[in-house]
This record gives structure tokens, sequence and C-alpha cells, in this order.
């Protein structure tokens, strides 16, 4: 007994030797918090935007922070972005990625090439690319939309408007990239999706290693399930449909992936290029909804241009600021990079900072420049037009500590890393948008309904998600109505 104990202090003794760190005086203030091992990750999990705002109350814009055994520094002022978004030599984005594709697909892809797969990325959802994209997802948009709304134009339909903005995007994004046509042979979308919910509302906990054990077997059955819909997919005929997952098969193939391999990997596909748009496209509505005078600014700029809005370049300056607007308030990624070097960080205020190897650097623009009060006047309020000039003009100028900020809002990550799917994104919630507004009457069945509050374990996850749903109504527009 006493030699246990002997022994059980002695590996205690040792655990907090080796592990045991101290604040050099070129490094930034360190807060391991109290508990071993664990730090602040208990609270950094609960709600990060909560916590890593209370840390740079206690630090200011630059501090690190131990969680679950690894220090992470936090880096909050967009003014000195550029030094960490910049360095790809000191700071590498793919070690951490990986990390996570372990963990939440179990996918570990051989002789990766990350490069070849953004280049191939890039060309895939740009140009002549890009706009036979917009067509294909316009046509899904079309027939999903109308297959949704009650027959009788007299009877409205309610729903969340969380949930059917999830799954009709999710549908027309998973046939536009994935599915080829909605016809007999090919795997119904909205079991796909009802799948893929289920294992997006477990993302978190995979990501973060918390699952309890009665959600880990469900989580395993999930992407079971959703591995067993994808094999096929960008290996059919239909797959002509899809040249960017045919390219992406090949890629696959030649980097040497096995088909179990392939279909984890396009599991990781389908939450790259469906997990945000859905969730973008409701919070806009709801605050549409929520907001009469932006709804009818935006309605109004729709029908003054009269367009499909399938062309691009479309100009719609008012959209685009209500849609800044909302990403601003409710995208909310880390941008994380691990020390590969050591690296002295040069902050815009000439302050110098030691990065140690092994550590990850974390960006969080949700903090600052998005919320930061100094850059946003009442961050918390909603307001459409913010991204617009007195003469209607895209308004990109903001400021903090009186200079004029590069980034002032960062929904979709910057540099070498930021997303490739942006101008697809944009237009396919514009699409929607346009088309349900214009067609369909759309309204809250509570007028006086409030926004609801968001799921805070999301933060760090890009869109936040609602912590409940929003009740809509919805019927086709009567082209000649009686009253
Ligand atoms: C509202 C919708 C979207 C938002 C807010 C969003 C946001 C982001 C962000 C913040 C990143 C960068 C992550 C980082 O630096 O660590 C990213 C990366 C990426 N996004 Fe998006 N995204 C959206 C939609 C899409 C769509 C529709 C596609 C594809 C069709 C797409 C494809 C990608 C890809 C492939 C990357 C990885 C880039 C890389 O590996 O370097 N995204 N996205």
């Amino acid at each position: 007994m006493i030699w246990t104990i002997f022994l059980l202090f002695q590996a205690v003794l040792l655990y907090v030797v080796l592990t045991h760190r101290s604040r050099l005086k070129s490094e930034p203030p360190l807060d391991k918090g109290v508990i071993p091992w664990l730090g602040h990750a208990l609270e950094f999990g609960k709600d990060a935007a909560k916590f890593l705002n209370r840390m740079k109350l206690k630090h200011g814009d630059i501090f690190t922070v131990r969680a679950a055994g690894r220090y992470v520094t936090v880096l909050l002022d967009p003014h000195s972005y550029d030094t960490v978004i910049n360095d790809t030599d000191s700071l590498d984005f793919g070690r951490y990625a990986q990390v996570l594709m372990e963990r939440i697909f179990n996918l570990r892809l051989p002789h990766h090439q990350p490069s070849k797969e953004k280049a191939m990325m890039k060309k895939h959802f740009s140009g002549m690319n890009l706009s036979a994209l917009n067509s294909t997802m316009n046509r899904h948009l079309q027939v999903l939309l109308k297959a949704e709304m009650p027959q009788n134009q007299k009877d409205w339909k309610e729903e969340g408007l969380f949930n059917f903005s999830y799954s009709l995007l999710f549908k027309a994004g998973y046939l536009t990239l994935f599915g080829g046509e909605k016809n007999n042979n090919s795997i119904d979308p909205s079991y796909v999706y009802n799948e893929y919910k289920k294992f997006d509302s477990l993302l978190t906990k995979i990501a973060r290693g918390t699952l309890k054990p009665e959600e880990k077997r469900t989580a395993q059955n999930v992407r079971h399930k959703l591995w067993e819909l994808l094999a096929t997919a960008g290996l059919t005929e239909d797959s002509g449909l899809s040249p960017w997952l045919r390219s992406y098969r090949k890629l696959l193939q030649e980097e040497g992936a096995d088909e179990e391999t392939q279909r984890r990997a396009v599991l990781m596909q389908v939450w790259a290029t469906q997990g945000n748009v859905g969730p973008a496209a409701f919070w806009l509505l709801g605050y549409l909804l929520t907001n009469p005078e932006a709804l009818t600014a935006v309605k109004t700029e729709m029908e003054i241009s009269d367009t499909s809005l399938l062309d691009t370049p479309v100009d719609t300056p008012v959209f685009d600021s209500a849609l800044e607007e909302t990403l601003r308030l409710t995208a909310a990624p880390f941008i994380t990079r691990e020390v590969v070097q050591e690296k002295t960080l040069q902050m815009a205020n000439g302050q110098e900072y030691l990065l140690r190897k092994g550590d990850r650097v974390c960006l969080f623009p949700y903090s600052s420049p998005q919320m930061d009060p100094e850059i946003h006047h009442e961050p918390q309020i909603f307001k459409y037009d913010r991204f617009l000039n007195a003469d209607g003009s895209v308004k990109k100028d903001f400021y903090k500590a009186g200079r004029r900020l590069k980034y002032y809002t960062m929904p979709w990550g910057a540099g070498a890393n930021g997303c490739v799917g942006k101008r697809f994104a944009i237009n396919t919630i514009r699409q929607f948008v346009y088309m349900l507004l214009t067609n369909y009457d759309l309204e809250l069945c509570d007028p006086n309904a409030q926004m609801p509050e968001v799921n805070a374990s999301r933060y760090g996850f890009g869109m936040l998600q609602p912590e409940r749903d929003l009740p809509v109504r919805y019927k086709p527009r009567n082209a000649h109505q009686d009253f």
C-alpha cells in the first residue's frame, strides 16, 4: 500500500516536473488555469467567445492559454492578423487540419497533396465552372422549393426557419456537387440530410473528444451510414454532372487512397461544402424577417434589379451589406496554425512576442474585428446597411486605434487558406433568398418573435447555429391576389 502511494506520488511529481511551464519575459502572458493538464479546456469548449473575452479583459490582445495539454496563443488584434496569416513557413495550416480530419472523419490521407487539391478546388469554383455550378444550383433550388410548398395558394405551411433553410440548401447543394439528378437511381438527398444532421449535432463533441458512450455509438453508426451513402458519389454515370467531384476522386486515387478512405474524404467534403451555407441563409432570413425595414430594402432592390440574379456579376449592394452584416454576427471560425519553428511575432503596435515550437496560434475574428465595439458601433445589433455608405456604395473603411483596418470582418478566413467556395456560397444564398422573397410569401408565425440565441458550444466551428428554431409560415405567392 505504502509502495503504491509512493509510486503514485513519484508519477505525479514527474508529470508536474515534465509539464511545468512558466512564462519567459519575451512570451505572451500565460494563463494555465487551475486544473492540471486540462487547464481551461472546459470553459473554452462551453462558450469560447465568453472565455476569450474574459481572457482579453485580463491580459489584452495576446495571451497563451492551456487547454487539454496544449498551449494555444490567442491573438485578437486584427491589425496584427497578417503576421500570422502570411507566415506559412513558421506557422502550419495542415497539421492541425490533419488532427481534426482524423478525429472527426476518421480519415488519414496517404500521400496527401494539399496544394494540388487546393488548386483543383479553385479551378472548379471559379470562372466558367462557377457559372455552370450556379445554374445547376438554380435549377435544383427551384425544383426543391416548389416541392416544399403547399399546393393550395390559400394554405400556409408552418416550419422552423433553420430546418427549412438548412435542409433545402443542403439538398440542393448535395444534388449539385455530389448526387447528380434526383431520379430513381440516385440516393434521396433528404435521407442524406437526415443522417448528416445527426452527425452535425455531434460534430463539436467529436472534435473535442467529449462524446458520452451513448453518443459515441450514435456518432459511429451515423458516420458508417453516411460512408455507405456516399460510396458511389462521383463514380457513377451521373458524376459527369459534377466535374469537381470526379476530379477529386481522381486525385484521391492518384494519392493511393483506397475505396474506404475515399468515402471518408467525400464525407469531409460534404461537411466543408454544405455545413455553412444553410445556417448562413437561416440567419440572414431570420434577421430580415425580424427587421421589417431591412426586409423592405432588400425586396425593393430585388424588384428594381429584376433579374434572376443568375448572371454574375450582379450589383446588389443592399443584399450584399445585409449578408455581410449577418456573417459578421454569426460566422465564428477559429483560424488555427501550428508553430513548426520558433517565431517572433511582431504586433502592429511594435511589441514582439516569442512563440514556442509545438504550440498553436489561434485568431478569433468573431471577437475582433466582428464584435469589437471600437470598430462596429453597437456590435450586437443587426444593421442591414452597416456596410453601405450614405450614397449607397459599399463601405470599406472601418477603424481601430485610429488606423484603418484591412480586416473589418472575416467570415471567410483569409490568405492562402481562405474559403475557396466563397463566391459559390454567396451566389447560392442570393439565389435562394431571391426566389423565396419574389415567388413566395414568408412570414414569422409570431410577428413579435425575436431571433433565437446561438448555441454557444459551436464557437470556433464556422457558422453558428441557433439554440432553438424560429417558427415561420410560407406559401406560394398568389399572382392575382383577391382580397
Ligand atoms: C457561408 C458559407 C461559408 C463560410 C462562412 C465558409 C467559411 C470558410 C472559412 C472561414 C474557411 C477557412 C478556414 C481556415 O482558415 O482555417 C473556409 C475554408 C474552405 N471552404 Fe468555406 N465557407 C463557406 C462555404 C463554402 C462552400 C460552399 C464551399 C465549396 C463549395 C467551401 C469550401 C471551402 C474549402 C475547400 C475550404 C478549405 C480551404 C483550404 O483547405 O485551405 N466553403 N471556409
